[in-house]
């Protein structure tokens, strides 16, 4: 029987990048997936895992706003009638590299979508999540030190690291448990611009030089831990933020040397 079978899961941000590759294996592993999305194409999201012989729905919401969020999990429960796994993963750029220049209410934006979205989340699921089970939410490596984002960039995904961590005690005697993963460089929507400009610079090659791997992320490596934390063989891991980055969070910066050198 596949890892996920029987189980609801809700996943945000999923109209495409890391959300879409969760949802696909979250299903691809038996779990019934509600994809939310503010953005059109979370439908095709759901159309896919159907496609391919899963079960699935689509929901358009702010998953940062009380209203988007009750709505959503109340979507899942009517769908599926039980819920068993939220991924808390919608979030945005904000201002791509640290600036005085970004203004407090850009600064607020970030923080609202990609920290406040997520506890909302976790505080209009756990209410249903009565037979216990997981919450993942995607937090970054800009989170753990300076060097990967804007200032509230950095700041919403450090938040989230506590975030888990915190809800993990809070939820203490539940059987849910709280993680988070921290993506490195993926390709996504939201890094497009880095990838397409190196590109037009020809200097492709240099993408993800400054992890040991190097190179980028591709969605479905940071969905592989997401199902694993959404899963009973990640029954005893909780309040943790596993780094899905080729190895980038385990050094300070330096000159790497070639290989064999
Ligand atoms: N791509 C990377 O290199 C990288 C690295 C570390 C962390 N992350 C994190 O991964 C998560 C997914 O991002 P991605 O890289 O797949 O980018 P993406 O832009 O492809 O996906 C983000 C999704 O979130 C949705 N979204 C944004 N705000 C929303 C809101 N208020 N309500 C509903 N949906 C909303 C967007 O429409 C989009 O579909 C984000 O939290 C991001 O911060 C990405």
């Amino acid at each position: 029987m596949s890892a996920l079978h029987g189980k609801v899961a809700i996943v945000t941000g999923a109209a495409g990048g890391i959300g879409r590759a969760s949802a696909l294996l979250l299903a691809e592993r038996g779990a019934a997936v509600l994809a939310v999305d503010r953005a059109p194409e979370v439908i095709d999201t759901a159309a896919l895992i159907a496609a391919r012989g899963g079960r699935a729905d689509a929901v358009q919401a702010d998953c940062a706003t009380e209203k988007g969020v009750t709505a959503f999990v109340a979507q899942a429960m009517r769908d599926f009638g039980q819920l068993d796994i939220v991924h808390a993963n919608a979030g945005i750029l904000g201002a791509f590299a640290p600036s005085f220049d970004e203004g407090p209410e850009a600064f607020a934006e970030t923080l609202r979508i990609n920290l406040i979205g997520p506890w909302l989340a976790i505080r209009a699921a756990v209410p249903h999540m009565t037979r216990g089970g997981s919450i993942i939410c995607t937090a970054s490596v800009a989170g753990m030190r300076a060097g990967a984002g804007g200032i509230a960039y950095s700041a919403s995904k450090a938040g989230v690291i506590n975030l888990v961590q915190t809800c993990a005690q809070l939820l203490s005697g539940t059987g849910i448990r709280v993680n988070a993963v921290a993506p490195g460089l993926v390709e996504t929507g939201m890094t497009q611009m880095l990838f397409d400009a190196a590109r037009s610079r020809g200097r492709e090659g240099k993408i993800g030089q400054l992890n040991p791997l190097r190179r980028s992320g591709e969605p479905p490596e940071i969905a592989e831990a997401v199902a694993f934390l959404a899963s009973d063989a990640a029954s005893y891991v909780n309040g943790q933020v596993i780094a899905v980055d080729g190895g980038l969070s385990t050094s300070h910066p330096f000159a790497p040397r070639p290989a064999g050198a």
